[in-house]
């Protein structure tokens, strides 16, 4: 009984880490089966992301100081074929319409005026932390700084 809890207390404790880190075991698998080509030390969509994240902060900076925003770069729609860390976890799931609805809300934010792009930004960023709550909890605090 007590060893059966053990390895309960385990297993969540591993989860917690993998998905905070957002599953650096299975990157080391991937590493080590040779399966893949070249060997990430990051996935495709991780390094996007902070590219995402990098984006957002500088439209937060613009918002607040009320300056004109950078137009949506080309390469944010990547995160729709961009190579993850776990492909298989986001092929079924809600993935794909957040993304759609992700890069929606942005091409909103850059048509809109006035107080209108300060919501559709904050918008943006409430579709993160959604896809965030399925997926990869860890950058969530990191992402909730970015709200205005
Ligand atoms: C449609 C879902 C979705 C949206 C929208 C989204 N993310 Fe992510 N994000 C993910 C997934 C899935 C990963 C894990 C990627 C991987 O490990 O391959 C991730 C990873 C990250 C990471 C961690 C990268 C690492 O080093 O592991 C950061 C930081 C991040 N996202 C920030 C953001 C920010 C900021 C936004 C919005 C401005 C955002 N994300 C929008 C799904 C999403």
């Amino acid at each position: 009984m007590h060893i059966k809890k053990i390895f309960i207390v385990l297993g969540v404790s591993i989860c917690a880490y993998g998905l905070s880190y957002c599953n650096p075991a299975k990157q080391e698998e991937k590493a080590e089966t040779k399966e893949a080509p070249q060997m990430y030390q990051q996935s495709e969509l991780a390094a996007l992301m902070h590219e995402v994240h990098d984006l957002s902060a500088e439209w937060k900076q613009q918002l607040e100081s009320g300056e004109p925003l950078t137009p949506v770069p080309d390469w944010v729609s990547q995160i729709l074929s961009a190579d993850a860390t776990s492909p298989d976890e986001l092929a079924n799931g809600a993935f794909e319409p957040l993304a759609h609805e992700y890069l929606r809300q942005l091409e909103e934010m850059a048509k809109a005026e006035g107080d209108d792009r300060l919501k559709a930004y904050n918008t943006s960023i409430q579709t993160c932390i959604s896809c965030h709550k399925i997926y990869c909890n860890g950058p969530i605090p990191k992402i909730k700084k970015l709200e205005i």
